[in-house]
């Protein structure tokens, strides 16, 4: 058992501290903000992740994990202190640093002995530096510390299982007595057999920004191929598929769709352009992809307006609003640019998503919220599927076709199959597909 502070509530502290609890730690979680250290005493999730609400309430009932406002109690009380307060991006994609300058700093003001600083969140290659300098400054004299950089690969949707069975485990440190300790703190993992890579941590600090910048290349390479397929004839289900069979290249991160989103991949993307500049350096995938996934955006519009025909006046159905399923989470979100879009060019717009309808009230007062994927349907000149949520897999498809006043799908995540769609009368519209010929 080990004593183990996490600075930041949000989406990666909540979810590290409720694991680490379950791993035998004892762990504090801390929250500037009252409300929702509040709410998460009352077992009130502030977003919604699979297992989170079972996973806080078992650690807290039996005393493990306890959230708390005070930067100061959880440096007392803790021997590792991981910041993961979140680091949003600026106006101009640099990622905004001032939270974790200021946990540094007050981190550094409550230490009596000796501390490990571990940067959870993902920040720009030389963070840990920079933490380094700020808590040197402001700590007591004689009280030594270590920084060292872990950072998380969670997948919204499926956090607690990649934080139980991750991949890897990356661990930063520049001493061996803080690589030690870190080990330590992920031991339970040695019994699955994790692999931990053990590097410095500026390294560290680059492994997650070129995992995420690769995924968001690979999404990019196959959205690009899949206009390409619509261009020349071609499916890109089918090129995707076979492409996936080599090993070298794998199947995942290889569907085409509307765009990556959410809080991470496009955000690292901007964030490794601006230091990658910074550092004196040109780097010309990372700017590909976010022209791709402008250009994939404007894509999927045209279509529609394609499919739909002029969008003044008339009614657009819409399944799925967050940036992919198993999430409420809109930030980026290729379904809510697009119904903005749509709405700018006159459109009505009834919309259904399983759980983001409440975070996307906000960005989209306009649109007409529905109960279910069949009330959307009713009186809509065309039916767009943004996020592939199991329960529009397998919707009843005469049902939606009686429902719309004109039988027009268009599916950008490709879960139907073209033929089978056109042959019960739909005009079926997937991304980067072409009827196979009869
Ligand atoms: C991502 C990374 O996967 C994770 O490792 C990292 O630490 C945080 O960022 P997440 O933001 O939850 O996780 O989303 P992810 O599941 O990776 O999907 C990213 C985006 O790519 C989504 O918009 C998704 O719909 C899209 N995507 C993914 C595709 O369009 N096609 C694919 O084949 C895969």
């Amino acid at each position: 058992m080990r004593r183990l502070a996490v600075i930041g509530a949000g989406y990666v502290g909540l979810v590290s501290a409720a694991c680490f609890a379950d791993f035998g730690n004892e762990v504090v979680c801390v929250d500037s903000d009252e409300g929702k250290i509040e709410g998460l005493r009352r077992l009130k999730m502030p977003f919604y992740e699979p297992g989170l609400l079972d996973l806080v309430r078992r650690n807290t009932v039996e005393s493990r994990l306890s959230f708390s406002t005070s930067v100061d109690e959880a440096v007392s009380r803790a021997e590792a202190i991981f910041i993961a307060v979140g680091t949003p991006a600026s106006k101009t994609g640099e990622a905004d640093l001032s939270g974790v300058r200021a946990v540094a700093k007050e981190i550094a003001l409550h230490m009596r002995t000796y501390k490990l600083i571990v940067q959870k969140s993902t920040v720009p290659v030389g963070t840990g530096a920079m933490v380094r300098r700020i808590v040197q400054r402001h700590c007591r004299r004689g009280v030594s510390f270590d920084v060292a950089s872990n950072p998380e690969f969670l997948r919204e949707g499926s956090a607690i299982e990649n934080f139980m069975r991750p991949d890897r485990v990356v661990i930063g440190t520049w001493t061996k007595k803080a690589e030690n300790l870190l080990s330590e703190i992920y031991a339970p993992l040695y019994l699955i057999e994790t692999p931990m890579v053990k590097t410095t941590v500026e390294t560290a600090e680059l492994i997650k920004y070129a995992a995420n910048v690769f995924l968001a290349a690979k999404v990019s390479f196959i959205n690009e191929m899949a206009r390409l397929c619509e261009a020349l004839g071609a499916d890109v289900q089918v090129v995707a598929k076979a492409m996936g069979l080599d090993r070298r290249i794998g199947s995942k991160f290889l569907h085409a769709g509307p765009g990556i989103g959410g809080s991470c991949l496009p955000k690292d993307t901007a964030a490794l352009v601006r230091f990658a500049d910074a550092a004196g350096l040109k780097l010309l995938i990372p700017r590909a992809v976010q022209d791709i996934n402008r250009a994939q955006r404007e894509f999927v519009l045209k279509k529609i307006e394609k499919a739909v025909g002029a969008l003044k006046g008339k009614t657009v159905g819409v399944l799925g609003l967050s940036f992919k399923p198993e999430t409420d989470d809109v930030r980026e979100s290729p379904a809510v640019y697009v119904t903005k879009a749509m709405l700018a060019r006159g459109a009505k717009v009834r919309a259904f998503d399983p759980a983001a309808m409440q975070a996307a009230r906000v960005l989209l007062p306009r649109v007409e919220y529905c109960k279910n994927a069949y009330e959307v349907c009713e009186g809509a000149s065309g039916l767009v599927i943004f996020t592939e949520w199991n329960e529009f897999r397998r919707l009843d498809l005469a049902r939606i076709k009686s429902l719309l006043r004109r039988p027009v799908m268009i599916d950008c995540r490709n879960i139907y199959e073209p033929d089978e769609l056109r042959a019960m009368g739909f005009k079926y519209y997937g991304i980067g597909r072409t009827p196979r010929a009869v």
